[in-house]
């Protein structure tokens, strides 16, 4: 049945169906007070303090909002080392909703990441990917790996109606295992929803074509589950033969089609804490002696029991289409209005936020002088909004130190599920609206500190010219006292 809710004047408005029950006060400081934010923080928005942030859209990582039966079972939480009641459901949890039998526990994504590098990936393999996820590369590269993007042109069109921007490129998935060799290729890697290049979904259709050829050649296929709600619900929305698919079917058919499934619980399940799934047994004795030696005991993987008994209730309500459907819902609302101003953003609408596309708004920034982080910065001082730099900040350098330069540049603003407000969306909007209008004033950055390792968490870095006082000189002048 078509979930829609009509207004009778036609205005399309995505409507809460959730009700608020915790408030946090927030605070909009002046712009003056931004701008010190920002030479504190080093103009890198990972580095400002939330006291200074009116809408946090960093991320969506443990800041979706939780609902009232996660925090309940938060209470009935059983501490124990080993074999707790909160691990049990849990456990229930993904057999239920995922359709795996073992789960080895691990406190965040990037841990199952590394549990899964350190196994599999050694010097000389390559692992196959439809796109990188910063974590996912840093680990595959931290243990002697190198990995092969293979996507098709389309998912790198930013103005686009494809459905399914996230697709493998089956062609050249088989020209790349018979070029690198079956005996190189530990695992193929399919991100649902795939996050850097703007939260894009893989069909259903895809995932088959990659299955068929990962059992031609006798490959694994590990699934990066964070966004698997998300994705799942687009195949629903998107693909015309899994429209009256329940979502348990559709995840269900996902995972069943891959070998290995692990997730950041930060983002599935609106909670904290990972896991890895598999109903392969060889895998689990491959995989397990990891856990105690990096995450804590096989029962609960470096996260508290707390956590865990939300995670469990969290799986299961990523079934709910009325919850999984509202961040989407909202992205697609800002993504509507920003390109009814002529604010370019990546389309179709993707999961986990809007993404705004900095090396067009900031064509006059070279690619050396990071757009998108210029583009983050400018935004949080005109706004108090904190999004995330997705572009070439985020890359990392290659083996001979040399910069490598993002196939897009983005600024993220992340709309976790059920936080927001509509009006809150608006302001969002306005702000951007405005800063598109102004967007010759924002000029470029250069690092000051530049980390070897995930440069754009603990980097930091400083305007090439006084661009920052010019654009709040402008916004004084535009808006007077407002904040
Ligand atoms: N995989 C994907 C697709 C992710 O988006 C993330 C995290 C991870 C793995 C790592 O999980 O943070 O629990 O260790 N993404 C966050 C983001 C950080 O803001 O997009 P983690």
């Amino acid at each position: 049945m078509e979930r829609n809710i009509k207004f009778y004047g036609g205005e399309d408005i995505p409507l809460e169906l959730h009700k608020v029950k915790v408030v946090q006060k927030l605070h909009l400081v002046p712009i003056e007070r931004r701008l010190q934010a920002l030479y504190e923080g080093g103009f890198n928005t990972f580095k400002l303090d939330t006291k200074d942030v009116f809408l946090d859209m960093l991320t969506d990582s443990g800041t979706n909002a939780m609902s009232d039966r996660q925090l309940g079972a938060m209470m009935i939480a059983d501490d124990a080392y080993a074999g707790s009641q909160s691990f049990v459901r849990y456990h229930k949890a993904v057999e239920d909703v995922l359709g795996k039998k073992y789960l080895l526990p691990a406190h965040q994504g990037r841990a199952a990441e590394n549990i899964l590098a350190k196994a599999y990936v050694k010097e000389g393999s390559v692992i196959l990917m439809n796109y990188h996820f910063t974590t996912a590369l840093a680990h595959i590269t931290q243990y002697g790996g190198k990995i092969e993007e293979l996507l098709y042109d389309e998912a790198y069109v930013i103005n686009s109606k494809h459905p399914f921007k996230g697709n493998m490129n089956l062609e050249k998935l088989e020209e790349s295992i018979n070029r690198n060799g079956v005996e190189n290729i530990p695992y193929i890697r399919m991100e649902a929803s795939t996050n850097l290049i703007g939260g894009q979904p893989f069909s259903m259709e895809n995932l088959r074509g990659v299955r068929k050829i990962a059992d031609k050649y006798g490959i694994k296929i590990v699934m990066d589950a964070s966004l698997l709600g998300e994705n799942a619900w687009l195949i629903k929305q998107r693909e015309e033969e899994l429209k009256n698919s329940s979502m348990g079917e559709i995840i269900k058919m996902m995972t069943g089609l891959c070998d290995i499934v692990y997730f950041s619980a930060r983002k599935l399940s609106s909670s904290r804490g990972g896991g890895i799934c598999t109903n392969d047994e060889s895998v689990v004795r491959e995989l397990e002696p990891l856990v105690p030696l990096f995450e804590g005991f096989l029962t609960y993987g470096g996260m508290s029991v707390r956590e865990i008994e939300s995670i469990a209730v969290g799986l299961y309500e990523t079934l709910d289409e009325d919850m999984i459907c509202q961040s989407p819902k909202f992205i697609e609302y800002l993504v509507n209005a920003f390109v009814q101003k002529g604010v370019p953003v990546v389309t179709p609408a993707g999961v986990l936020g809007c993404h705004v596309d900095a090396m067009e708004i900031c064509s006059h920034i070279p690619q050396t002088q990071y757009p998108a982080g210029s583009l983050a910065a400018a935004y949080f001082l005109v706004s108090g909004v904190r999004g995330m730099e997705r572009g070439s900040l985020s890359n990392q350098r290659d083996e001979y130190g040399n910069e490598t330069y993002a196939d897009m540049e983005l600024l993220r603003l992340a709309i976790p599920r059920r936080v927001f407000t509509l009006s809150q969306i608006k302001y969002v909007e306005d702000r951007m609206v405005w800063l598109y209008e102004n967007r010759e004033l924002i000029g470029g950055l250069k690092f000051v500190y530049e980390p070897s390792v995930l440069r754009f968490f603990m980097g930091k870095l400083e305007p090439t010219s006084d661009w920052p006082e010019k654009l709040l000189a402008k916004f004084r002048k535009d808006f007077g006292d407002s904040l």
